[in-house]
Parts: structure tokens; sequence; C-alpha cells
């Protein structure tokens, strides 16, 4: 099972919108999908047609061990499983600040899933707190969702801080394999450039690299698409509410670009001809200033017939022109947190083993470490 967490502390960027979407491509593609709604503000599960508190028991029950992943799966669709969000998880993070291996409840919780579902997808909420911590601990990828606006990058030392943290003491086969970018607008040059600034980041040297290494920044952005706004006031994903419109072309066109990377199927089967190119961030990759006209991609598969994207692609952004390059040494405090706070860590600890019920405790009880959490 591929257990992905799509993280950004920012809102707004596409977090929910991506997990309901690319879900729900991947069940049409045959994966028998997960969803884990861990936000309070249930976006998801309102997406997805259902009430936050009806849909009982929640990903609320499952953190406090009342209620058992069995119980909480509810089939949205076939081939998807969503356990949902109410209000309630609001305080969950109060509340469990004071259990015993508070950071690996789901993890625990999740772990009947593997044998269930092929691919488990959490939506995290809005921040770097608990639950998203909990998110974290109990995945093996990261996929980071950015808008490409003129502070997309504002915050990603802290979120890559709190991923690499986790790594480090909980859960050692955590690392960011994906970076997609939502409401992309490729008419906007400010996109262009910001696109290339995400591309630019995620090659070049940076202490806590190893966490990204062999990423890719995804050669399928999400452009901007009305329609993807609309669904989810329809309780539909995309391919139910505008099957036709450029957000179902690319959420689709995403999944297939997942599914050859993760071999489940081969490039040469349809439809996946769109999505044969894959753009790569590959650590060792250094910008050779001879090819700085080339653009730079990896073909997954052989016998490939690499195709033009329609629109402006993201691998066009991974080859970084001498003179964009140059544009760094402008901005050099983007990510001041992740370089100096990394030094500090401290050696690992060990987390005690979880306890086989929960329930919530008083937060009075809560006394030490919070220094996980962001
Ligand atoms: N590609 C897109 N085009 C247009 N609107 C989008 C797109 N992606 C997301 N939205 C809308 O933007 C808002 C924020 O998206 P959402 O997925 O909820 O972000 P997050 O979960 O990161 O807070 C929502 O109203 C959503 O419908
Ligand atoms: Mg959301």
């Amino acid at each position: 099972m591929r257990s992905i967490a799509i993280t950004n502390q920012k809102g707004g960027v596409g977090k929910t919108t991506t997990t309901v979407n690319l879900g729900a491509a991947l069940a049409r593609a045959g994966q028998r999908v997960c969803l884990i709604d861990l936000d309070p503000q249930a976006n998801l599960t309102i997406h997805m047609g259902l009430e936050p508190g009806k849909a009982k028991p929640s990903v609320y029950e499952l953190l406090g061990g009342s209620a058992s992943l069995q119980e909480c799966l509810r089939t949205v669709r076939p081939n998807m499983d969503l356990v949902s969000a109410e209000i309630d998880l609001a305080g969950a993070e109060v509340e469990l600040v004071g259990v015993v291996g508070r950071e690996i409840l789901l993890r625990d919780a999740l772990y009947p899933a593997k044998e269930l579902f092929d691919v488990l997808l959490i939506d995290c909420p809005p921040s770097l707190g608990l639950l998203t911590i909990n998110a974290l601990s109990a995945v093996r990828e990261v996929f980071i969702a950015l808008q490409p606006h003129f502070l997309a990058l504002q915050g990603l030392g802290k979120l890559l801080e709190t991923v690499n943290l986790v790594q480090r003491r909980i859960n050692a086969d955590l690392s960011i394999t994906g970076v997609l970018l939502c409401l992309y607008d490729s008419r906007t040059a400010l996109c262009d450039e910001v696109s290339k600034e995400v591309a630019r980041f995620f090659k070049s040297e940076h202490p806590l690299k190893s966490l990204w290494q062999g990423s890719r920044i995804f050669n399928t952005p999400i452009r901007r698409n009305i329609r993807l706004a609309e669904a989810p006031g329809h309780g539909q994903t995309i391919f139910e509410y505008s099957p036709s419109c450029h957000g179902a072309e690319d959420y689709e066109a995403l999944a297939q670009e997942l599914l050859i990377w993760w071999g489940v199927r081969s490039a040469e089967e349809e439809p996946s001809a769109e999505v044969s190119q894959v753009s790569d961030v590959q650590a060792s990759e250094a910008v050779n200033p001879d090819q700085t006209q080339e653009t730079e991609t990896i073909v997954l598969g052989e016998n490939v017939e690499p195709l033009a994207p329609a629109e402006p692609s993201v691998s066009e952004v991974t080859t970084v022109p001498a003179e964009a390059a140059d544009l760094t040494e402008d901005t050099p405090e983007v990510f001041p947190a992740a370089s100096s706070s990394a030094q500090n860590i401290e050696p690992a600890e060990q987390i005690p083993p979880s306890e086989p019920q929960h329930h919530f405790q008083d937060p009075e009880t809560y006394t030490d470490d919070q220094s996980v959490q962001g």
C-alpha cells in the first residue's frame, strides 16, 4: 500500500481538492483508495457529499481508540472509502497532549489499512500541530501541495523541519516524494517564475535535502479551473461534476503519472501517453550551464513517445536558465528556519509503544515535550 500525506500548513493551496480528485482518479483506475479527512474543517468529508458529525464514527473516534478503522470506513464511491472528520477533531489536539504515544495514534489505528487498500491519502489540516504529526507518523510519503504565487515558498522551511523531526524521531521511512503545483495559471508570468523558483529550491543544496532525494515535481500542474471550485458544493468529485473540464483532465493525468511511476501500469497503456514525461528533481543533478536551453526530462518506461503537453509543463522548469539562477542570490532568506533549526535537533528519542486504547485525557495532565510540534 502507498501511504501519502498531502500537506502544506498553508490553507487554500489545493490539498483537499487534490485528495478528493487524485483519489477519485486512482479509484477509477482500479486502485482501492482510502481517504482520511484529518482536518477539523471537514472539507474533504463535505466534498465527498457527507455531512460532518453525521458520518460517525469519524477520525476523532479512530484517534481516541473508541472505534476501529473498519468501523470508521465509509464506502463513498466504487473503490473509494473515507474516514470522515468532524468539528470535534479541533479539540483532539488539546485532548491528546496527555496521551502516551500521542504522535502515533493514527499510525496504530491505520494498521489494518494495508490489507484493505492500495493507496491511502491523508488530507492534512492547515497547521503543523499534532494532527499533522500523526499523519506524518502514519505514512511513508509526503506530497507537498503548492500554489505558485509569490509567497508559495514562505513557511516551507518549517514544514521541511517538521517532516525531518518526524522522520528522525518517529518514522524513519518517511520522505517527501512529490511536489504538486495547484491552482496553476499558465497565463501569468509570475506563476511561471514561481514554478522555476520552486524547482530551483528542490534542486539546490539544502541541509535537509536527503528528505526529498529522488522526489519529483509532478509533470502535471493542476490548472486553475472554476469547475474544481464548484464541485465541492455539489458533494461531487470532478469526474462526476464535470468530467471533461481541465480540472478532470489534470487530475486524471496526475493519477496516470503516478501509476506509471509506481509501476502499476506501463507507459504504453492507454490513456497514459500524455503523461509519459516525468520531471525529476534528483538531488545529485546540477544545473549544467551548457544545457540551459534544453528541457530536462526523465521518461519512464521504454518505447515511450514523449508528447508535448498542451500547457507549459513543470518539466520545463527543472532546467534553470543561468540568468534565472542568479535571481536566487537575491532571495537567500526564503527558507531560514530549516537549516538553523535542523542543527538544534535533539538526538532521536525512543517513542514509547502506544497502548491499545487511547481515550482522550484531561489536557491538564499534559506536561512535557511539544518540541516535535510545529
Ligand atoms: N485548481 C483549482 N482551480 C480552481 N479552484 C481550486 C483549485 N484547487 C482548489 N480550488 C479551490 O480553492 C479553494 C482551496 O482549495 P482546497 O483544496 O480546499 O485547499 P486546502 O485544502 O489546501 O485548504 C477551494 O475553494 C477549492 O475549491
Ligand atoms: Mg483542506
